[in-house]
């Protein structure tokens, strides 16, 4: 079942997002947490250190794991994902480096990495909370579209369209790698509670097609009304088109 939670704007949204993951940690201190690395979540990131500093809510005895990396950038790269979410979130937290957990971007051998991260996820006793983003495509991590709902962490191609997506980060669509890590669909969806974080016009043909339409693996993110416990939060941009067929406060089964 999906709880959709609307916003006016990405501040709004980020301000919901972050209520939202403070109360969770709150109820359950040693959470493991699926990180997203998009633009989209850098305010909700900054609301967090923020309750953080005022001792609202504490990550000390969390766990955290990146969600997905591009392939053959070194971590200290910044352009890569673990990068992003160190700068955003991770060092302002102040916690134990060894709860934050990520794919190593230049494993020689991508597959048995893919397997390890997997593995870890499920020693730590699985993930409690998935953070999502969107794309454009409607892909969640790096799934992109065509990703089976049973799809595992593992190596993916990136489509022209999340090249595209990304290309402003590295300064042009040539720069940006080709194959990424991602954690799965399944993997994902394995998450007692999935949080979605959706903000722009940019995404609203994507959240059209997870709200309204049947789940399919074109909508990789469609994957979500299968799950028992999903909330998106979404700005009015994000959810342009979608009045009608989405009334306010909606729970969709
Ligand atoms: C990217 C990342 C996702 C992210 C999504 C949205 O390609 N793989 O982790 O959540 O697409 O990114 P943004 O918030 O920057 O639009």
């Amino acid at each position: 079942m999906i709880r959709l939670i609307r916003a006016e704007d990405h501040r709004t949204v980020s301000e919901a997002a972050a209520a939202w993951v403070s109360a969770e940690v709150r109820k359950k201190p040693e959470s493991v947490i699926c990180l997203a690395a998009g633009r989209t979540h850098l305010l909700m990131y900054s609301m967090l250190l923020d309750m953080s500093r005022a001792s609202l809510v504490s990550f000390k005895s969390c766990t955290f794991f990146a969600m997905d990396e591009y392939l053959g950038l070194g971590h200290d790269s910044p352009h890569s994902l673990r990068h992003m979410l160190e700068q955003s979130f991770v060092l302002g937290t102040g916690v134990d480096s060894s709860r934050f957990r990520y794919l190593d971007s230049l494993a020689s051998d991508p597959e048995a990495e893919a397997a390890r991260y997997e593995r870890e996820i499920m020693e730590a006793g699985g993930l409690d909370i998935a953070i999502l983003g969107i794309g454009r495509n409607g892909h969640i991590g790096f799934n992109e579209p065509g990703s089976a709902f049973t799809s595992r962490t593992r190596v993916v191609d990136l489509t022209k369209e999340t090249i595209e997506q990304n290309a402003c980060q590295f300064g042009g669509t040539h720069k940006v790698p080709t194959r990424a890590f991602t954690m799965g669909v399944a993997t994902l969806m394995q998450a007692r509670k999935v949080l979605l974080v959706a903000s722009g016009r940019d995404k609203a043909q994507a959240l059209y097609n997870v709200l309204v339409s049947r789940p399919c693996i074109d909508v990789p993110a469609s994957a979500l009304r299968l799950h028992p416990d999903a909330t998106i939060v979404a700005d009015r941009e994000s959810l342009y088109g979608l009045d009608s067929q989405v009334p306010a406060g909606a729970s969709l089964v």
